[in-house]
C-alpha cells in the first residue's frame, strides 16, 4: 500500500503545540509553523485502528499492558537494530524528558554537574538546571570535510578529569544536527564515562529515523562497557508521530544502575503506561514498518529539496544534511545578521516558524532548526517565503 504523505492536513485549533501556541511564542499567529518536533502526517492507520478499537470499550478503568506489548518492543529492536533486549531490563517511561529528569534525581544531588554536547536539543540544557545541578559542556566540534559535527572525545576526557560530572546526556541521534552517531565515538564515549563513573543516559527518541544510507547504532550494542554505564531511553513517538500520547521506554542491562532506578520508578508509581499510549506503541511496532520506511523516503525527498533549493537560491544558509530524523540545522551566518534581525527576517519577514538556534546552547547562534516531517507543499512554501524574505534585505 502507498501511504499518501502530501496529503495536507490543518492542525490548527486541534490543542498541537506546533500549531496552537504561535501567539505566544512567536508574537502572531499567521505564521507558516515547522518548528516543534513532530509530522504533520497522519499517524498510520493501525494505530488509529487499534485506538479506536479500544475506545470502544465502554470503560477505560485501570488497565495492565498485555505481554504481547513488551514483545512488540523486544521484537521491534531486535530486528532493526540488532538490539537484544531482555524484558527484565525494560520499563515503561511516561515520556522521555521526564525520564532524563528521573535518572537525575535519583543519581544526582543539587548542585552536581551534567555533561551536555552542545548545540544540542534544550530540555539537555534547561532541566539539569532548573533541577539545580550544573551543565558543563563539551561542544560539538564541526567537520568540514564530513559536512557535520563530531564528537570531540579528547575534550570530553579533559572535561570529566576537571568537572568530575556524575551524568553525561547522549542525543543518539543528535538533535538538533541530525547526527547518525559512529560506532567508535559512542565506544569511546563510553570508555571514557566509565573510566570516570559517569553515567550515560543514551537518548535514542530519532533511533528509528536514519535516512538511507546511514545505520543508527543504539548506544548498549557498541560494546559491554556502554552497556554497563548507560540508562537508554526509545520510544515510538517521533516516529509515528504519536508523541501525544507519551509513551516511551528504558533498558538498564546493568543490575546496579537498573535496580536502584527501577525502584524510584515503581515506588513513584511513573511505571506505569497509559492504557492507550500501549495500544499504539505495539500497533507502531506491529503494524506500520512499511509507513516508517515510506514516510522515511519522502522526508529524504524534504531533506533533498530544501538542501538543493537553498544552495541555488539562498546561499546564505547552508543547511547541515540529516542523516536521521525529520529536523535540518541551519546555518544562517552566511546572511551576517544579528540575533534579533535572523528572528525578524524568519517571522515577520518570511512570516515561518523555526527554532531559534540560540535555544539549543554555545554554537546556536545564527542557526534555525526547522522542521520537514511535512508535506511537500508545505517545506516548498516554506522555502519560497525564505527566499523572497532574504531578498528584501539587499
Ligand atoms: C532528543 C529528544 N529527546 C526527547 C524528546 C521529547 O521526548 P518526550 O516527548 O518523550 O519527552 C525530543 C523531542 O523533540 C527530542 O528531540
Amino acid at each position: 500500500m502507498r501511504y499518501d504523505f502530501d496529503k495536507l492536513v490543518d492542525r490548527r485549533g486541534s490543542g498541537a503545540i506546533m500549531t496552537d501556541v504561535l501567539q505566544e511564542r512567536y508574537g502572531r499567529s499567521d505564521l507558516l509553523a515547522l518548528w516543534v518536533a513532530d509530522m504533520y502526517f497522519e499517524t498510520p492507520e493501525p494505530i488509529r485502528a487499534a485506538l479506536a478499537q479500544r475506545l470502544d470499550h465502554p470503560i477505560y478503568g485501570y488497565s495492565v499492558p498485555k505481554d504481547s506489548y513488551w514483545a512488540s518492543i523486544i521484537n521491534w529492536e531486535r530486528e532493526l537494530h540488532g538490539w537484544k533486549i531482555r524484558r527484565g531490563d525494560l520499563c515503561f517511561i511516561p515520556g522521555i524528558v521526564r525520564g532524563i529528569a528521573y535518572v537525575l534525581q535519583c543519581f544526582t544531588q543539587p548542585g552536581d554537574k551534567v555533561v551536555v554536547q552542545p548545540p544540542v536539543y534544550m530540555p539537555f540544557l534547561n532541566l539539569p538546571r532548573d533541577n539545580g545541578r550544573q551543565v558543563v559542556y563539551n561542544p560539538l566540534v564541526w567537520n568540514a570535510a564530513a559536512g557535520t559535527y563530531r564528537m570531540d572525545l579528547d575534550n570530553l576526557a579533559e572535561v570529566c578529569r576537571k568537572e568530575q560530572p556524575k551524568v553525561l546526556i547522549l542525543s543518539n541521534p543528535h538533535n538538533p544536527a541530525g547526527i547518525v552517531w559512529p560506532k567508535e565515538d559512542l565506544a569511546g564515549l563510553a570508555e571514557i564515562c566509565q573510566r570516570h563513573g559517569v553515567l550515560v543516559i543514551s537518548d535514542e527518541i530519532h533511533a528509528d529515523m536514519a535516512l538511507a544510507g546511514h545505520v543508527h547504532h543504539p548506544f548498549q550494542t557498541v560494546s559491554p562497557t556502554a552497556a554497563e554505564v548507560s540508562i537508554a531511553f526509545a520510544a515510538p513517538s517521533k516516529t509515528f508521530n504519536i508523541a501525544g500520547l507519551v509513551s516511551s521506554f528504558c533498558v538498564v542491562p546493568n543490575p546496579k544502575l537498573r535496580e536502584p532506578f527501577f525502584h524510584y520508578l515503581e515506588a513513584n508509581e511513573f511505571s506505569a503506561p497509559l492504557f492507550l499510549s500501549a495500544i499504539a506503541t505495539e500497533a507502531a511496532f506491529t503494524q506500520c514498518g512499511a509507513w516508517r520506511e515510506q514516510m522515511l523516503d519522502y522526508v529524504k525527498g524534504n531533506v533533498d529539496f530544501v538542501c538543493d533549493f537553498l544552495r541555488d537560491k539562498v546561499p546564505g544558509i547552508v543547511p547541515v544534511r540529516p542523516q536521521a530524523s525529520f529536523l535540518i540545522w541551519l546555518d544562517c551566518r552566511g546572511l551576517g545578521l544579528d540575533h534579533d534581525a535572523l528572528i525578524d527576517l524568519f517571522v515577520n519577514r518570511a512570516k515561518v516558524a523555526f527554532n531559534d538556534g540560540e535555544a539549543f546552547g554555545p554554537g546556536g547562534e545564527g542557526h534555525m532548526r526547522m522542521n520537514v516531517g511535512a508535506p511537500r507543499a508545505m517545506v516548498a512554501e516554506a522555502m519560497q517565503r525564505i527566499e523572497a524574505a532574504v531578498k528584501t534585505l539587499i
